[in-house]
């Protein structure tokens, strides 16, 4: 059966993108429409997304916001290297910042976002072309969900099934109520048992409550957000909701992430032939400004630096790390006081540390081609990508067992191990794995060689997610053809404390 996907999205590479949820829609929509599905992405024309080569609709796009309706122009074109269409939605007082998401989020972005989940609506009626599935990825477009209860949701959509990825379920804005008449939706989705969140205004949790289907971005992480520990706080909904909750992993875009065919490497490489990576090895010690020493192990680690990465993990563990005589090269953004202590850390160890604060996609290639181990000491991780790319770039990952992590490496010392995992979210642990790591490198370079090989034999590629999301799809289509009655039969308050 041929399926009619709308991913609306805030995030796709390679036009916008703040972290992974960006790669994934910019990677599943081409796996699908490669399977011989019609799928298409909505996304909103931040003030950066360059319309110079799209085409523009004729027709302006009403969607009600506000007192009326907000009039949005439709941009048109394609993912590179597919024929899925992307549509921009252009609104210049909402969209037209630097911003993906407001700093703090602010309440404008409950009406940015909540316009862009009513677009996806008018878009299909546009379009005339009614999708079996809308797909929404995280808070921004919870109201996805809720589009049965919505005055769009009557014909056509009423076959229509819904679909919530849940990527990170720990960003939950909560708006001030006066918001949701800003945004038109039914004063009954504004309950306890959907949007309404101790008085506030949750559109995660409505999105949780309202969609068909919930899809976590890995097995794991499927179970651990029914957990206390887990679920943000929203675990007794995520219970009530098992039946309608799976977890399928994410994939890599192999045509992005290949060491093989990577331009932006110095060297190619592949698994028979490892000599393009030392070229990498030495190109990234230069770049970076350490000493150029294949034998001396090169340690990297790329990501936002908040309080989920445990980057402060690191920084604590970071002397006795050193210690070891290794190499340390981080390239991230985000909690000032943390990038301040990484450039500290480069000053104080000029030839052991290097810091690069900012974001760089070019950078995060060659540093994931030219380091020995990747570290995600993560306190917790959905999914997580890196150490998917690392392993494929011949580079094994040392991570926290947690998420997507535990789903995707082999722990040493298995015969079968692609990388280490510790348990305990402290610098001591991280210092253990890391200190067994630095010994397998410097001391049995067979078996370190085979744990290359065999991470990049791994097939991350979203080949078989695809497969699963399809079944996932029909899952929801029958969900939504068994549910006649209105509205979600749920009736969860979410859980306090
Ligand atoms: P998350 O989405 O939680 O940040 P993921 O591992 O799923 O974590 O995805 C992060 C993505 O963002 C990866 O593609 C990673 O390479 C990229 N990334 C994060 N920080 C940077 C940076 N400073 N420069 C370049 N890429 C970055
Ligand atoms: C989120 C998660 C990350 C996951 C990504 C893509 O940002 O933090 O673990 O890989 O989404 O699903």
């Amino acid at each position: 059966m041929t399926l009619k996907v709308l991913h609306v999205a805030s995030e796709c590479v390679p036009f916008a993108k703040a972290g992974g949820l960006g790669d994934v829609v910019g990677a599943l929509p081409k796996t699908l429409a490669a399977r011989g599905h019609d799928v298409r992405v909505l996304l909103p024309k931040y003030g950066f997304v360059d319309t110079a080569a799209m085409v523009r609709h004729a027709a302006p796009l009403a969607v009600p916001l506000g007192d009326g309706e907000a009039w949005c122009a439709l941009w048109e074109t394609r993912i590179p290297g597919s024929a899925v269409p992307v549509y921009f939605l252009e609104h210049e007082a909402l969209y037209a910042g630097p911003h993906l998401y407001t700093p703090g989020y602010d309440v404008r972005d409950w009406a940015r976002f909540a316009l862009l989940s009513r677009a996806g609506f008018q878009l299909a009626r546009h379009l005339e072309w009614v999708p079996d599935v809308i797909h929404g990825h995280d808070w921004p477009t919870g109201v996805v969900g809720a589009i049965h209860e919505c005055i769009e949701g009557g014909a056509p959509f009423e076959e229509t099934a819904t679909v919530m990825s849940l990527h990170n379920v720990a960003h939950q804005p909560l708006f001030p109520p006066p918001a949701w008449k800003m945004s038109q939706l039914p004063e009954r989705l504004f309950r306890a048992s959907a949007f309404e969140d101790h008085g506030a205004m949750n559109p995660f949790k409505g999105a949780i409550a309202t969609a068909d289907l919930l899809v976590a971005v890995s097995a794991r992480y499927a179970w651990e957000i029914t957990t206390e520990l887990g679920g943000a706080g929203l675990h007794e909904l995520f219970r009530a909701r098992r039946d309608d909750l799976i977890g399928i992993r994410n994939g890599v875009d192999t045509e992005i992430w290949n060491p093989r065919t990577d331009p932006r490497l110095p060297a190619r490489y592949d698994v028979e032939d490892l000599s393009g990576k030392m070229v990498c090895k030495a190109a990234l010690q230069r770049e970076v400004g350490l000493p150029i020493d294949r034998e001396i192990p090169l340690l990297g680690i790329i990501c936002r630096m908040t309080h989920q990465k445990g980057v402060d993990l690191l920084l604590e563990a970071a002397g006795p790390i050193l210690d070891l005589g290794v190499q340390l090269v981080v390239l991230g953004s985000g909690d000032p006081a943390m990038q301040r202590a990484f450039e500290w850390l480069g000053r104080a160890y000029p030839s052991q540390a290097a810091a690069v604060i900012g974001y760089s996609e070019d950078l995060a290639h060659r540093i994931e081609a030219g380091i020995d181990y990747f570290l995600m000491p993560s306190r917790f991780e959905p999914c997580g990508l890196n150490q998917m790319y690392s392993q494929i770039y011949g580079t094994p990952p040392v991570a926290r067992r947690v998420g997507g992590l535990v789903d995707s490496i082999v722990p040493f010392p298995s015969d079968e191990a692609t990388g280490f995992l510790f348990d305990a979210p402290t610098a001591e642990a991280l210092y253990g794995a890391v200190r067994q790591a630095v010994e397998l490198f410097r001391h049995a370079p067979h078996a370190y060689r085979r744990m290359q090989e065999r991470g990049m034999a791994q097939d991350f590629s979203w080949n078989g997610a695809g497969v699963v999301y399809e079944q996932a799809y029909l899952r929801a289509l029958a969900r939504r053809r068994a549910a006649d009655a209105p509205g979600p039969a749920l009736d969860v308050s979410r859980a306090s404390g």
